[in-house]
């Protein structure tokens, strides 16, 4: 069993957990996720890793709750426990791999971070941080009330940009509309990471591929098994069939089938759409 030793209400529908999970902890990198279920019959939730604590044993993380699952999560409280927490999945993000280290210090890197994305990307931030690496960040949320983890970030980006779509706090724009802000007044950049709702990483790819700055996203296809096996969260990246679960989560962004990503997350909200893709399987 896996403790949950903190829960924090970050903003409307947004929890953070703090969970005991040792194994985890010593083994994870930023970039990577794990999968948790709350019992038995469960669903499997497949989650980023926002933070960890080696010396503690303990793994963050933060979701959204969009449906059944995730509903029942956020009624969990310190003390209770997950039945699983499986990981670290997935591979680790490039640009916080030891061997690429010299490389990585020569790129100008710019986060755009889009709602709840804005968890995974903390974790990435911050071990640049810690190994010399400067890096600009952007949150970009529909309004001030769900912009979280804005200290947290100032404390390890070099610069943060804060946008709102409706204006209540920081730029008055999306995450795009912020970047291209920047880009106008003079900033320039050579490597992007966007983490958000896909609509909005299709938004940043466009502009991104406009401008020539070669981007990386993060996907969040529906998730099964988490281990390659059963095709739910396949992807066309290029002309290649991709699982999002073993081959990323992270892919360029420049070569993601962003429409046909949309619309099988689409199908998959309906009974009937779930049946199909099942199907097809
Ligand atoms: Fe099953 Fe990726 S979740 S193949």
């Amino acid at each position: 069993m896996y403790q949950i030793l903190k829960k924090e209400m970050l903003s409307d529908k947004i929890y953070l957990m703090v969970v005991k999970a040792p194994r985890v902890a010593s083994g994870c990198l930023p970039g990577q996720f794990i999968i948790v279920k709350i019992d038995e019959e469960g669903e499997r939730i497949p989650l980023t890793i926002c933070d960890y604590d080696r010396n503690e044993g303990t793994v963050t993380i933060v979701f959204q709750t969009v449906g059944a699952s995730t509903e029942r999560m956020a009624l969990l409280n310190e003390g209770d426990a997950f039945d699983d927490f499986v990981g670290p999945l997935g591979q680790p993000s490039e640009l916080c791999i030891e061997a690429n280290l010299e490389e990585t210090k020569k790129k100008k890197i710019v986060f755009i971070a889009g709602g709840v994305g804005t968890a995974p990307v903390y974790p990435q931030v911050k071990w640049l941080k810690e190994h010399g690496v400067d890096s600009t960040v952007i949150i970009g949320a529909r309004t001030k009330d769900i912009l979280f983890y804005e200290d947290e970030m100032r404390a390890v980006a070099t610069e943060l940009y804060l946008a709102t779509d409706d204006g209540s706090y920081g730029f008055h724009g999306n995450g795009c509309q912020q970047l291209q802000a920047l880009i106008d007044a003079g900033k320039s950049f050579d490597h992007c990471v966007a983490i958000g709702p896909m609509i909005m990483m299709k938004f940043v790819c466009l502009l991104t591929n406009e401008l020539g700055i070669p981007t990386v996203v993060s996907m969040n296809p529906i998730m099964v098994d988490g281990t390659g096996m059963c095709g739910a969260c396949r992807l066309v990246v290029g002309d290649e069939v991709k699982f999002a679960c073993v081959d990323g989560p992270e892919f360029d962004g420049h070569l993601v089938d962003f429409d046909q990503a949309m619309a099988r997350a689409k199908q998959y909200k309906t009974e009937e759409g779930r049946a199909l893709l099942k199907l097809q399987e």
